[in-house]
């Protein structure tokens, strides 16, 4: 894999994909924060060497490089997701390019369902950890030493100088940001009441089917990484509603901008 991660990367240099400082994910409905950017180059994944193969279900994915906040950006419109039927070590590929692309910094989004009843839906929330409920690790296979250890430490999995720093971006915009624990499954199905029920107890104050295995890659590569939710449903247990997907979308539209505000403001002090 290292000679592919390589191999990707000569590739997007070669592309003008120079000096990269900071990376980006955008999750489910998220892709605006591309409208910001000051566009250099995009790439279709499908046009990247050794980028996962996209399944039919998959939305068009690009990798874009430009400007925003006055630093030089990589950022995924589009992830990979367990769901699609890619591995581990497929969807956090894209991860190991950044890192070796010199990004210094990465900077996660998702779409959540909010378990914390106190947190509302077109809200967004800092996730300051996260619970692996994705029954895998992309880091249980053969080690790779180039890439960091084989035991990696998930005591600080997020950035505290990022999140202190995103932190007072929120305040300074007024953007509420809740904080708290995401779990993260494997989907594509909701949960039921019962694992509803279940995830509270547990700790989480919120669920999507992302982003923890791209966290456990940019720590075993010690990058710097942040991630924040919007959620988009309440999962009341109690009081369950029938998912409403384009009211899902909808909401992560509504709170986008939000996310951009947050993410500009924060590249600037980095
Ligand atoms: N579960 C419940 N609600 C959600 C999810 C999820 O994984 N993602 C976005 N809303």
């Amino acid at each position: 894999m290292l000679e592919q991660v390589k191999e990707t990367v000569a590739f997007l240099k070669n592309k003008g994909f120079l000096e990269a400082e900071v990376g980006i994910v955008l999750g489910t409905g998220l892709g605006k924060l591309t409208e910001a950017i000051e566009i250099i180059e995009t790439i279709s994944y499908k046009e990247i060497p050794n980028f996962p193969i996209a399944t039919v279900e998959s939305h068009a994915g690009n990798l874009i490089y430009g400007t925003l906040g006055g630093k030089r950006v990589v950022a995924m419109q589009g992830r990979f997701h367990l769901y699609e039927g890619y591995s581990f070590s497929e969807i956090t590929f894209p991860i190991r390019v950044l890192k070796l692309l010199g990004v210094e910094n990465l900077l996660i989004s998702n779409a959540a369902g909010a378990i914390n009843l106190d947190y509302k839906k077109g809200e967004l929330m800092l996730v300051e950890d996260h619970i692996n409920l994705q029954g895998g690790s992309p880091l249980a296979e053969k080690n790779i030493e180039e890439f960091g250890p084989r035991f990696v430490d998930m005591i600080e999995p997020y950035s505290k100088e990022l999140n202190q720093k995103i932190k007072a971006c929120a305040e300074k915009l007024k953007i509420k940001l809740f904080e708290g624990v995401y779990a993260s499954v494997v989907g594509p199905q909701l949960e039921t009441r019962a694992e509803y029920r279940y995830l509270k107890i547990i700790g989480a104050d919120a669920v999507g089917m992302s982003t923890v295995p791209e966290v456990i890659v940019a720590n075993q590569m010690n990058l710097p990484c942040i991630a924040v939710s919007v959620l988009t449903d309440e999962c009341d247990a109690d009081n369950l509603k029938p998912i409403n997907i384009p009211e899902i979308l909808e909401l992560a539209a509504k709170a986008e901008p939000k996310l951009v505000s947050l993410f500009t403001e924060l590249i600037k002090t980095i």
